[in-house]
């Protein structure tokens, strides 16, 4: 198979979904509301997106999915794709300068085999998540020879296996001083503005086959106007050089007090502007923080929901948003219970699932944004 068709092949999903009406139920015209709504067993947010051509998965860990079972059944059920929450990052491959552990990666591959999951990698080049040896070990002397080193290892490591990798991981800053917005990090003090470039060219060569992302966060607000405007002058600077870049993920880290600032317009016509320039878009780390809404759990369950159906509905109207990860699947999980925690101590409501793997009405949310998603081609 050559490179382009497998990368086809690794990125194409079907509308074949298995087992699971393809008509809409619950919304959309009178006939559609006639269908039978599935059955609990067969319904899921992974048969929803499959059934109009979507990827709908979810950042997990291995040894979670090994620990847990009633969660690794709602992985394998709602998930058609999986990404690390930490285990391909830096800190967690690279022990030393000089050796590679996979272990915990190449766990989670395998499970993601096992499922029939596809799988992205996350992330080669990022400022935070380096191993302890990176500051006294990296200079500006040895970067280039590390950076190189480095994406050719891991995604030639897990070449052929990825749907799509996150090269480069929140380069941008606004509040950096510089013209280009980017962000202040080892890589950019070291290598300037060409890391980037390296970066996707390495990953390219070692994985000809995965999609190749640039992954950024903080684009929906009014006030991420600066944001919007530095990610499109990084990506159309890519673009403009001939750099294989094909997609830009969107984290969509939502909710909380700057919710009140969505702006739908400015982060639909962002996308638009995203795929003018012949990327695919990818939202690659949805989640809604809860912080900022009522303690009754009815109430703010319906909150956390609308925020899922609003910023869904913006991105979904594109066709060319492909693929919707959630930054974990069930509130048991959620990097959110540490980094956000609500001040009242409730536990923390982020995610579809609840800490029981029940579906909550996010759940229901995502899966009728699926529903009234039009369908994608099939690649
Ligand atoms: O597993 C160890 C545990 O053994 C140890 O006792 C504990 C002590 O701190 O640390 C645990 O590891 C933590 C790991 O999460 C698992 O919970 C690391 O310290 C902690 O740094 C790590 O944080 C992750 C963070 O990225 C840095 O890698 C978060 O889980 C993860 O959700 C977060 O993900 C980022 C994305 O990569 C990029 N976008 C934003 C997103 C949220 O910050």
């Amino acid at each position: 198979m050559d490179a382009l068709t497998r990368r086809a092949f690794l990125h194409g999903t079907t509308r074949a979904a298995v087992g699971v009406s393809v008509v809409a139920w619950g919304c959309g015209s009178e006939a559609e509301q006639e269908t039978e709504p599935p059955s609990p067993e067969s319904d899921s947010l992974a048969a929803r997106a499959r059934a109009r051509g979507l990827l709908y998965g979810a950042a997990v860990e291995a040894d979670r999915l090994s620990s847990d079972g009633a969660f690794s059944a709602a992985v394998a059920r709602e998930c058609n794709i999986l990404v690390p929450e930490v285990s391909m990052k830096w800190a967690a491959l690279r022990p030393t300068a000089s050796s590679y552990d996979f272990t915990r990666g190449d766990a989670l591959a395998a499970i993601a085999r096992s499922n029939g999951q596809r799988l992205r990698g996350h992330t080669l080049v990022w400022h935070q998540a380096l191993p302890a040896w990176f500051a006294t070990t990296v200079d500006a002397g040895n970067a280039e020879r590390f950076l190189r080193e480095h994406i050719a290892s891991v995604a030639g490591h897990y070449a052929g296996q990825m749907h799509s990798w996150d090269v480069v991981n929140e380069a941008i800053d606004t509040s950096s001083g510089r013209a280009d917005g980017l962000r202040d990090t080892p890589w950019l003090r070291f290598l300037g503005p060409r890391h980037l470039d390296l970066a996707f060219t390495t990953a390219a060569t070692a994985d000809p086959a995965a999609l190749l992302t640039y992954n950024e966060y903080g684009l929906e607000l009014t006030s991420s106007a600066a944001r919007r405007q530095a990610t499109l002058g990084l990506l159309t600077g890519l673009k403009d050089r001939g750099v294989p870049v094909h997609a830009l993920g969107i984290q969509g880290h939502v909710g909380g007090a700057a919710w009140s600032q969505f702006d739908p317009v400015a982060f639909g016509d962002f996308v638009d502007r995203v795929v003018t320039l012949g990327l695919k878009v990818f939202i690659t780390e949805l989640d809604v923080r809860d912080d900022h809404l009522p303690g009754d759990q009815t109430q703010r369950d319906q909150g956390v929901a609308a925020i899922y159906k609003a910023y869904l509905e913006t991105a979904l109207a594109r066709p060319q948003v492909t693929t919707v990860l959630t930054w974990g699947l069930s509130d048991k999980y959620t990097w959110l219970a540490s980094q956000s925690p609500r001040g009242d101590k409730l536990p923390v409501r982020p995610l579809p699932l609840d800490n029981a793997m029940q579906r909550k009405p996010a759940w229901q949310a995502v899966a009728e944004a699926f529903q009234r998603a039009v369908a994608r081609p099939t690649s």
